[in-house]
């Protein structure tokens, strides 16, 4: 194998590669999950803490993984085992790219799941399914019957299996494909558009009653709803879930720590600032992430809608607002249109690494690499279907405070975005600041040694990041009591 170009071709440009990053990253991350995990944790000091773990150890981890892949050329296993080949490091560093895989297939699992309810809620929303909520006056009768919607959904497997099997299917035929031809076109049209119908949806918000509580629910940081659980007489226990929720979601906003944006980075040609392209990723997915909180809050609050409400809350938000606004249906429609294309190109980034690996052992075409891939992803999603309807009180670990109403869903969520997300990040920023060689990591990113946002970055990953998610890690699962 040589690292001279990728196998898999190559983008044509640079804006195509930021493109496909940012559209990896940003996805059902940022609209689905962001604002009901934020309301979980009790808001602002969630918010707070995600955002210093962008900037601390989301955005040096982007930039070390986009390295690797530029330098390696090939899937994340077979990139780790060139790299480490080439820098004379030890095979255990290969490791990064094979439980990165094994991430993806979990990942993709529920995530093509949460895909399907999308475009679920196009047909429902688009049918015109809540126009008529305008003429409810009664509150509470809206929320029930929006909710109603949902449950129903949720309550219906063969409904639900339908919808993944379509998403896991549009995932795989992009796939098949190769990562340029459609995907690129896709993207150049699809982050613009999700960005107006989002400010669209800011505008909506700003004119809802409770729009100043909903910004200040985001914004203000009480740290004690964070940090503290279990009061009893004033008496509170210390908690630090929530800082590990919010460095997970950090990993898994930015599609990082399982080498799906090291996948991508094997197809950057050589003159290009991974520097610029990983802040652009970065700023563009926090954006929308934010956008999403400011929008969601304010309506949920407006409407007496109860905001920790788990998976559940954007589905039960937005439809209460497109069916109170003029062109409500039409403007739905689309922007679940939106939302499922963001989840559609942020799915094929977590199937694309396992893809192009079996592609490079010799045995398999892109088709039937991508077969096996997506009905072994498929068929454990069904997991996550029937977590929400017939397994719904199978709690595997109850027995453990932390998990004691988990289930099977809730737990092939933590695994993956609270413990081998932040695992493979920890092992990506040593193995990078610590066992490269200098010169490398120079000639990769373009710079001189003594630039200071290379030293910067520099320094970050080599200290800031490792220890930090190292000491969250440790808190959490109570090592450190
Ligand atoms: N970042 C994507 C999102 O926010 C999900 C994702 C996770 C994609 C991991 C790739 C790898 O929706």
């Amino acid at each position: 194998m040589t690292r001279e170009t990728s196998v898999h071709g190559e983008w044509s440009s640079r804006w195509v590669f930021i493109l496909a990053a940012a559209g990896s990253a940003v996805g059902l991350g940022n609209i689905w999950k962001f604002p009901y995990i934020t309301a979980e944790y009790g808001g602002g000091a969630f918010v707070f803490i995600y955002l210093i773990c962008v900037l601390m150890i989301g955005l040096p981890i982007m930039m070390a993984e986009i390295l690797v892949g530029k330098r390696g050329k090939h899937s994340p296993i077979n990139t780790l085992k060139i790299v480490t080949a080439e820098t004379k490091q030890s095979k255990f560093w290969q490791i990064i790219g094979w439980m990165g895989t094994f991430c993806g297939f979990l990942i993709l699992s529920y995530y093509s799941v949460i895909g399907g309810w999308t475009m679920a809620y196009v047909v429902k929303v688009g049918s015109g399914m809540f126009s008529h909520i305008d003429m409810l006056h009664d509150k509470a009768m809206i929320v029930s019957q929006v909710s109603g919607v949902f449950n129903q959904l949720m309550a219906n497997p063969q409904e639900l299996i339908l919808w993944h099997t379509i998403f896991m299917m549009l995932t795989m035929t992009v796939i098949v494909g190769g990562v340029q031809g459609g995907l690129e076109k896709a993207i150049l049209y699809m982050m613009p558009s999700l960005f107006i119908v989002l400010f669209i949806l800011v505008g909506y918000a700003m004119s809802t009653e409770k729009f100043a509580e909903g910004i200040a629910f985001m914004f203000k940081i009480n740290f004690s709803a964070l940090l503290f659980s279990d009061c009893v007489d004033g008496y509170c226990k210390f908690n630090g879930q929530g800082i590990l929720a919010a460095m997970g979601q950090t990993f898994f906003s930015l599609s990082i720590g399982m080498g799906a944006i090291m996948a991508y980075g094997a197809y950057l040609p050589k003159h290009v600032s991974i520097t610029q392209a990983a802040t652009i990723v970065v700023l563009s997915d926090t954006l929308v992430a934010i956008l999403a909180g400011i929008i969601i809050f304010p309506i949920a609050f407006s409407n007496g809608l109860e905001v920790n409400q788990g998976p559940s809350l954007v589905f039960n938000t937005l439809p209460i607002a497109f069916g109170h606004m003029p062109y409500g249906t039409l403007f739905g429609a689309l922007f679940f249109i939106l939302l499922v294309l963001a989840a559609w190109t942020s799915s094929i980034s977590i199937l694309e690494p396992p893809v192009a690996w079996m592609v490079e052992t010799g045995r398999f075409t892109r088709f039937s690499a991508t077969l096996v891939c997506g009905i072994l992803s498929w068929a454990l999603g069904l997991l996550t279907i029937f977590s929400f309807n017939i397994l719904s009180d199978f709690k595997p670990l109850s027995q453990f405070a932390m998990f004691k109403e988990a289930t099977l869903f809730d737990l092939i969520d933590f695994l993956t975005s609270n413990i081998l997300l932040p695992l493979g990040g920890i092992l990506i920023a040593v193995f990078v600041a610590w066992f490269l060689p200098k010169a490398l990591l120079l000639e990769e990113l373009q710079m001189k040694a003594n630039h200071w946002v290379y030293r910067a970055w520099y320094f970050t990953l080599r200290y800031i990041t490792p220890v930090g998610v190292g000491l969250i890690f440790l808190k959490s699962i109570g090592i450190l009591a």
